[in-house]
This record gives C-alpha cells, sequence and structure tokens, in this order.
C-alpha cells in the first residue's frame, strides 16, 4: 500500500514563494520521480524489489538471480540464470589496460573506495563509454552490466595491492558472491561464508531513493556517461551518514569490549553530541528489516562477538529511547553488516567497499531508468545572502599578470 499522496498541478503548491515550492529539509517524503525499481516503506519496516519482498529475495535467490531481475525486469528462469552467470561472470575479468593501472591508482591512496571511484572512471575510457543521452538502451544495459560485474575485481585486487599481494584474477565459473571472497581472500570461501555475504550483497543491492542513488540519477539526468554517475554515486556513498557507518559500527563494538560498558559507553557518546553509528535511518521509523536479516545471518556463527552485538544492540535501544525519546532509533543494516562480513572473513577496510559490490547493481538499474525521461533534474535553492544588486566596489580593478 502506497503512502505517497501526488499534489494535481492544478492544486497550490503546500508553500510558494513566487513560484517555487519549499519542499521539506533533506527533501524527506518529497517524491521526484516514478519508479519501477522498488521502494522502502518506512513505517512498515519493510522494502522491495520490482514486486518482491528484498528480505524474501536475499532469503531465497542469489546474487545472479536478483541482479537479473533488476537488469531484466523478472526473475530469471534455469535457462536465463545460466546463460546470465555465464555472461556476467566473463565480465568480471578486468580489461588489461586497468589492471595495469591500478598500482598507480593504489599508490595515492589506502582507501580501496577511493580507488573504486577513480578506477571506474579510467574504465569508462578504457572501455570507450559514451554519453548516455548519445546511446541505444543495448548499448546502456551492456555498460551496466559490464560496471556491476568488473566491480568487485576491481576492489578486491585495491584490497590486495594494498597489501603487496598480487591480485587474484577472476574465475569466471564461480558465483558472483564467492568469486569476490576468493578475489579478496586468495582461497575459496565456506559455504557458509560465501552465502552469508551473498545474502548480505542482495539486501543490500538497492534502498529507495537514497542519497547516493539520488546523486548517480541526478548525473544521469544530464545525460553524462553511465562512469560518471558511478563516480558521483560513490562519493556520494562514502560519507558516514549514509554508506560509510559499518566499520565503525564494529570499531564500537572493539571499543565497548564487554556488555557492561554498553551503557556508560552510549550515554557518554550522546552527552559529548555523537551519533551512535549503525543506529538510525532516515527513512525507518521502526526496525530496519535488513538488521534482522542480517542479526539472524550471523547467528550462523557460534561466536563471542554476535553475543555481544545482540547485547549491545539492546543496550544502546534502550539508551537511545532513554536519550532521544519518540525517535525510534534502532539499529541499522550497519550494525550487524559489519559483524557478517567480519565473520566471513573480510577486513574492516572492505566493508563500505562490499557494500559497493552490491549497491552498483541498484545505481545502474536507477541510471538506466532515469536516461529514459529527458528531464533534467535542476531544482532551486533560495538566496539568503546581501540583497543583490550592489554596486561592485569602486578600486576592484581586474588584475592582470604583467
Ligand atoms: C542515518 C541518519 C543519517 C538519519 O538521519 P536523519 O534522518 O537526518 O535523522 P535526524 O537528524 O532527523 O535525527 C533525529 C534525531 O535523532 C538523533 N539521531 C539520529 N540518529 C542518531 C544516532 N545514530 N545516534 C544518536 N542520535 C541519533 C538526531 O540527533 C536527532 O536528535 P535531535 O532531534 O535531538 O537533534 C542518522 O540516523 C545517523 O547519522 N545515523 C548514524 C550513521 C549511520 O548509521 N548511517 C547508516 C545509515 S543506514
Amino acid at each position: 500500500m502506497s503512502t505517497h499522496t501526488t499534489i494535481p498541478t492544478s492544486t497550490p503548491p503546500p508553500t510558494d514563494d513566487g513560484g517555487f515550492i519549499t519542499v521539506p529539509k533533506g527533501l524527506a517524503k518529497v517524491v521526484v520521480t516514478d519508479t519501477a525499481l522498488g521502494d522502502v516503506r518506512g513505517d512498515e519496516g519493510f522494502f522491495h524489489y520490482r514486486q518482491y519482498s528484498a528480505v524474501e529475495l536475499a532469503e531465497q535467490v542469489g546474487f545472479e538471480q536478483a541482479w537479473h531481475l533488476f537488469e531484466r525486469g523478472h526473475l530469471p528462469d534455469d535457462d536465463e540464470l545460466s546463460a546470465f552467470t555465464v555472461e556476467v561472470g566473463r565480465l568480471r575479468v578486468m580489461p588489461p589496460e586497468l589492471a595495469d593501472l591500478l598500482p598507480a591508482i593504489c599508490s595515492s591512496t589506502n582507501d580501496s573506495l577511493q580507488v573504486l571511484r577513480t578506477a571506474l572512471s579510467a574504465w569508462g575510457g578504457i572501455t570507450g563509454l559514451r554519453p548516455l543521452y548519445d546511446c541505444a538502451e543495448e548499448e546502456k544495459a551492456a555498460a551496466a552490466l559490464a560496471a556491476v560485474a568488473v566491480t568487485p575485481t576491481i576492489l578486491a585486487a585495491a584490497h590486495r595491492l594494498h597489501r603487496g599481494l598480487e591480485p587474484v584474477p577472476a574465475d569466471p565459473t564461480l558465483g558472483h558472491a564467492a568469486d569476490y571472497l576468493r578475489m579478496v581472500t586468495g582461497r575459496l570461501p565456506s559455504a557458509r561464508d560465501a552465502r552469508a555475504v551473498e545474502q548480505y550483497l542482495v539486501a543490500t543491492m538497492d534502498h529507495g531513493f537514497n542519497a547516493s542513488t539520488f546523486t548517480a540519477r541526478v548525473i544521469a539526468s544530464t545525460g553524462a556517461d553511465l562512469a560518471a554517475c558511478l563516480v558521483g554515486a560513490i562519493g556520494s556513498f562514502s560519507g558516514p551518514k549514509h554508506g560509510g557507518a559499518p566499520s565503525r559500527a564494529l570499531e564500537a563494538l572493539d571499543e565497548i569490549g564487554t556488555l557492561d560498558r554498553a551503557d556508560v559507553w552510549v550515554r557518554e557518546r550522546i552527552g559529548s553530541g555523537e551519533r551512535i553509528m549503525g543506529f538510525g535511518h532516515a527513512v525507518y521509523r521502526t526496525r530496519d528489516p535488513r538488521s534482522e536479516m542480517l542479526k539472524a545471518i550471523a547467528r550462523r556463527w557460534d561466536d563471542p562477538l554476535v553475543d555481544l552485538a545482540v547485547g549491545v544492540e539492546d543496550a544502546i535501544e534502550t539508551a537511545l529511547a532513554e536519550l532521544k525519546p519518540g525517535r525510534e532509533l534502532h539499529a541499522n543494516v550497519e550494525f550487524y553488516a559489519g559483524v557478517v562480513m567480519k565473520l566471513a572473513g573480510l577486513d574492516p577496510s572492505m566493508f563500505t567497499p562490499t557494500f559497493c559490490v552490491a549497491r552498483v547493481v541498484g545505481w545502474t538499474a536507477n541510471v538506466l531508468e532515469q536516461s529514459r525521461d529527458p528531464k533534467i533534474i535542476r531544482p532551486a535553492a533560495r538566496y539568503v545572502g546581501p540583497p543583490p544588486p550592489q554596486p561592485v566596489p569602486t578600486g576592484t580593478r581586474t588584475r592582470q599578470a604583467s
């Protein structure tokens, strides 16, 4: 059941300012387009990919099936899945020109997400991406598939290069999630580790009109190329308020150390005006269904970290309910994401990059959808500086280098 209300064009806007409409800060609840890709129902704690519950998909299907759903509009039958798996497996292999360039990119930063940002930009040049504006649908779809496929290969290679290790080439015969883990760690993952990471990836492919998706769509609306859209999306995603929180949430668990310290820890943080990473959400006003799912996945491990996380979650929720009454602050996707990824053998430096391996599916699908809309996204801002026009102060002259 949709809770969206559309204002008919004949109805006066909620706040009218000389033909401009003032919308809530952060554009909260402002509907800016139609999408057939999915939605988040914050009050119900539910989100979906096309017509299916995303959590149910994560429980039942693999990465390639969910990716096919976004890319081709439906869940694949057996033949379609085999063909799709072969196609994307081949695309996971990094173009040699990019493999040659990657060590130089890695030498400029230790952050794998920054490497991805630069590498995808270079990849766009290497593969000859053209502006979306000039591309037919098939060309755009092919670029989208290739970008998603090569993302884990770039990230895994960056991770290894940063540690002085040789990158592990992609194995097109493996599934996307298992191959990603193998390319990062250098060994074939156990079925439990591969499936846990795959479920995490499926559950985080897309999530409504979040900041990075909106960023990607703004760039797509200008007709720029796909790499430009993805580079912008990654930049937006990297912030701690968006995709940059899972390693910080795990750091908090490390810092708390034992359950009896959780209450004091959270009160000190809130007292000094900090936010608790891995808690709160811009849309959910109830539990984040991804966090619930990831907690269940984490429980597959008999590990003290899981008991600590479950206890700390309760303690933080209780303290937040008291310190921030009426805000409904619960654990979000990032709280248990770090726990699951750590247990599956991923280094904390790869938590946000791994989130990207998933989210690039949603970004590309959104970019393609946006590219079919001819209207450029171009909002307005209210000017609040000194009233113009004022004369330019006398004595201000153009200075030219002599
Ligand atoms: C996700 C997030 C950015 C959503 O922010 P938002 O929708 O803008 O929420 P608001 O800023 O409206 O916050 C409402 C209130 O809850 C508080 N709050 C929100 N998240 C909080 C958190 N994680 N810890 C402590 N307080 C929090 C705010 O300080 C604010 O309190 P106030 O009214 O006393 O000022 C925010 O919850 C956050 O920063 N969380 C931590 C980072 C994180 O986990 N990000 C991953 C998101 S999936």
